[in-house]
């Protein structure tokens, strides 16, 4: 036993649901369906299984979840307006809140074939996530998070947004501190066991700048190019680290098989 372990395992329990309900959606993703649907979808689920959607209502936003599509780099709100079609990229980003605590994670979904492009820039972005959660552990520092996810990334030839991070979560949705997806080696604040983020690159074909649409929210970037995002909740462990956004079904990353 240890201070945080009443913590990490509300933790888990929320990062559990988040989870589970991008694994439900895996199945729902096709041509033809909205946006809102997909929120619907996930509303729904997320209350039958005891939680709550944590950015309904969270600082105006009208919607249960974000669906960021194809140049939108986050906070993409659903629609009817929209409906999936072949060689759309889509991010879906769920936050459950279940007994005060919050499970933030997200994954890209392609719609049918999708170019050879997308698919490079999805697997980059994956695979930037993953080396960043792999060197996770007490006494390393905030930037080396950054540090590795920028190092790869740019090494494939695509660029790290700047105007978004992965933050901490714990009780409160957004709380310090800001996890950048960019940065210097041996830089920022120290990491300690008991410590609880995300960390959630959103990275680009084109370059980093974004822009904000009249609704206040949808984020795209400034020259049109493809966006890709993922994240997971995680929390820092005596000798490590634990993902609490992990699939039971071990989905990752497309193809979802
Ligand atoms: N889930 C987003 C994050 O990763 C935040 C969404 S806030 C909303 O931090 F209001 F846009 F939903
Ligand atoms: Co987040
Ligand atoms: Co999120």
């Amino acid at each position: 036993m240890n201070n945080y372990s009443e913590k990490f395992e509300k933790m888990r329990v929320a990062g559990k649901l988040a989870a589970k309900t991008l694994d439900m959606l895996t199945e729902n993703i096709k041509e033809g369906i909205s946006t809102e649907f997909i929120d619907k979808l996930g509303y729904e689920f997320i209350r039958d299984n005891g939680g709550y959607s944590a950015p309904l209502f969270y600082r105006g936003f009208k919607k249960s979840l974000c669906t960021s599509l194809n140049h939108v780099v986050c906070h993409g709100v659903p629609t009817t307006e929209r409906a999936l079609k072949e060689g759309d990229v889509l991010n879906i980003d769920v936050t459950a809140i279940v007994d005060g605590y919050y499970g933030d994670t997200s994954r890209m979904f392609c719609v049918g074939e999708v170019s050879v492009k997308a698919n490079n820039l999805i697997n980059a972005t994956y695979e930037s996530m993953m080396k960043a959660i792999n060197i996770l552990r007490p006494g390393i520092k905030l930037g080396d998070i950054g540090n590795e996810i920028q190092t790869y990334v740019e090494s494939k030839g695509f660029s790290v947004v700047r105007d978004f991070c992965g933050h901490g979560i714990s009780n409160v949705f957004h709380e310090h501190p800001n996890v950048l997806h960019y940065g210097k080696k041996n830089t920022g604040i120290e990491l300690e066991s008991g410590m609880t983020f995300t960390i959630e690159p959103m990275i680009n074909v084109g370059k980093y700048d974004v822009k904000i649409l009249n609704d206040g929210w949808t984020a795209v970037t400034k020259d049109k190019s493809l966006s890709a995002q993922f994240e997971h909740t995680i929390g820092i462990t005596e000798n490590g680290y634990e993902i609490f956004t992990k699939s039971d079904k071990n989905y990752s990353r497309p193809p979802y098989k």
